[in-house]
């Protein structure tokens, strides 16, 4: 991991990894559809991952050894564009794996998610390799983008590794269109003092995960010695898990006021298939892992962002 090439480097998760990989003076070449607007501490490229040659010409010229796929239409956005969100989540996984044939590269970060699960999957705890049965398009190209992993991986001798992340809670950039977005919609309005309609019901349980935490679960999975990785599809990982109406409280305790009204919609659906909790005990086991920070950190991290 020398030289970097990070595709939707300007989400939620991609400007943590560049603040990350930037400090440790490792090389980043940022990509993303969009103009970036802001100043970031490193090269940056707008480039749309579905243009395959463009991405081919980039990894020649930058001489890039490793690849930190991000791009994604999120769970709630991609129940809205279906068709789209399987051409953007499936085919650029795909571009990103002929890019590494051609060119050589073996390592590979790929996220999955939580919405690989269903509800056949033990949802109280989901274990490392319970039935996958998602029912939300986000969750489908989710797991198969998993099984494309392990088929290229095998078949083209490259090292893709995964991780299913949880909802993952920064307060750096908008979030981009989740099921669990409410975590960080609810502490914006109590920071901004103004009205919050949840979009899930108060008891709605799911598994959450800091942003810094998310960042060094990859970090160490992406260092950790192959022969050591006994999970070939994505890794479970696990922060904590909370309800609306439990963050509602966090929040108060911390100070702030806030009103918020439940109202769930169509994202509630999408919640209902995936898990409360999660058994992370094979990563764990296998390259260490042991998530940090805690929900009370992590409320008090946020509202002081
Ligand atoms: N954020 C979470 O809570 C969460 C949880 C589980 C898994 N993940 C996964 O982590 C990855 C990153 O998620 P995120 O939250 O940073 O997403 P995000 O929506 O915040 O960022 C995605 C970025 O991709 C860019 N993009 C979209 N289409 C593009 C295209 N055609 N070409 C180039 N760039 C394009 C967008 O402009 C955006 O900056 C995704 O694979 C997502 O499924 C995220």
């Amino acid at each position: 991991m020398n030289r970097i090439l990070i595709t939707g480097a300007l989400g939620q998760l991609g400007i943590e990894f560049i603040k990350y990989f930037t400090k440790s003076n490792i090389f980043v070449l940022a990509t993303d559809i969009r103009e970036c607007k802001n100043e970031i501490p490193c090269e940056f490229i707008q480039c749309d991952v579905l243009e395959k040659n463009k991405l081919n010409q980039l990894v020649k010229s930058y001489k890039i050894d490793t690849i930190f796929h991000l791009v994604a239409m999120l769970s709630a956005k991609a129940e809205k564009h279906p068709f789209k969100s399987w051409k953007l989540n499936i085919d650029s996984f795909q571009n990103i794996i002929e890019v590494c044939v051609d060119n050589e590269i073996k390592k590979v970060f790929w996220p999955s998610s939580i919405a690989v699960f269903g509800t056949d999957s033990k949802l109280g705890c989901v274990p490392q390799n319970p039935i996958l049965n998602p029912s939300s398009i986000y969750g489908i190209t989710k797991l198969a983008g998993e099984k494309l992993l392990e088929y290229s991986n095998k078949k083209f001798n490259i090292d893709i590794r995964s991780i299913r992340y949880p909802g993952i809670i920064s307060m750096s950039t908008k979030p981009g269109g989740g099921t669990t977005d409410y975590v960080i919609e609810m502490m914006d309005s109590a920071i901004n003092k103004s009205k919050y309609v949840c979009f899930l019901s108060k008891n709605t349980e799911l598994p959450m995960m800091y942003i810094d935490d998310a960042v060094s679960s990859a970090i160490q999975l992406m260092r950790a010695d192959k022969s050591k990785l006994s999970v070939k599809d994505s890794y479970n990982v696990a922060g904590f898990s909370i309800t609306p109406e439990i963050l509602k409280k966090q929040i108060l305790k911390n100070g702030f006021k806030i009103d918020v009204e439940f109202k769930p919609d169509f994202r509630q659906e999408i919640a209902n298939t995936w898990p409360k909790k999660i058994d992370d005990s094979k990563a764990k086991l296998d390259w260490g892992w042991s998530a940090q920070i805690g929900f009370e950190e992590t409320v008090k991290k946020s509202l002081k962002f």
